[in-house]
């Protein structure tokens, strides 16, 4: 059966290129295999809007800067368009997430982490809430929404990249995803370090050529190399992580 995910956006079209290209987006269309087969299905929030001009925001109470997408009109693009629509019983065989800077802050650990909580076979489907404007009406939030993640802290003008940032980085995490299980493991922050500096063809470029030791096919010393160059990267561009 395929893993339904749900994105609630006044977006869908922003989702187009990632879901065509890369091995996120071949991962995300079902087309690994052996991986889990996903199935993204997108809800469209004006649709569910009952005026004139399909206006889903509003006013702030109390004033200040700014709208507010309407509680009611995320209540039914959730209800109809994710509920009835998917054939659900209930709300409770459902995740919702409402990407937003209050959330956990994504990170690798909390990537993988989600990977294996929500996105196996054998979680429940997801529904993703891609906020817009100056958020949504903390009613519906307090209603429906199960989780919070943000993508960093700082503000951005809507969910939907944040959305893309935590599939693309969470489905590399999946069996079957990425063509050789050990390019995870290998990558930046896996063991609280960044990568080691790699090197392609040509072997001299522009005067620099490529370190020796990569070179000499001596396995163990190569390994070698790369520990200590993570720990000479991270010093350098990372030092953060060092603490
Ligand atoms: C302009 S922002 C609203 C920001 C909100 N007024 C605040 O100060 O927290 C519009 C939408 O973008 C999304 N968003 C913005 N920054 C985000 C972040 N760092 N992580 C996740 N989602 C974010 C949220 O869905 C949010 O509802």
């Amino acid at each position: 059966m395929k893993k339904r995910i749900w994105i609630l956006t006044l977006f869908p079209e922003m989702f187009k290129s990632f879901l065509e290209c890369g091995v996120a987006g071949s991962a995300l269309r079902g087309d690994r295999e052996g991986a889990v087969k996903f199935e993204i299905k997108f809800v469209n929030i004006r649709d569910y809007s009952l005026t004139k001009y399909k206006s889903v925001d509003d006013t702030p109470y109390g004033g200040g800067p700014g709208m507010i997408m309407r509680a009611d009109i995320l209540k039914d693009a959730l209800l109809k368009g994710v509920l009835e629509a998917g054939e659900y019983s209930s709300l409770s065989e459902l995740e919702v997430i409402y990407t937003s800077p209050r959330g956990q802050v994504w990170n690798s650990q909390v990537a993988r982490e989600f990977s294996q909580e929500y996105l196996s076979s054998s979680s429940k489907d997801i529904v993703f809430i891609a906020g817009r404007y100056e958020g949504i009406d903390e009613r519906f939030l307090s209603l429906y929404v199960n989780r919070y993640f943000s993508v960093g802290d700082y503000v951005l003008t809507g969910g939907e990249i944040p959305i893309m940032a935590m599939l693309d980085s969470a489905v590399r995490f999946l069996p079957h995803v990425l063509g050789n299980k050990l390019s995870s493991e290998a990558d930046s922050f896996e063991d609280g370090l960044i990568e080691y500096p790699q090197y392609t063809k040509p072997r001299e470029f522009d005067g620099l050529e490529v370190p020796a030791v990569l070179l000499e096919g001596h396995h163990k010393k190569i390994q070698q190399w790369q520990e200590e160059q993570k720990l000479a990267m991270t010093k350098k561009f990372r030092p953060d992580l060092i603490k």
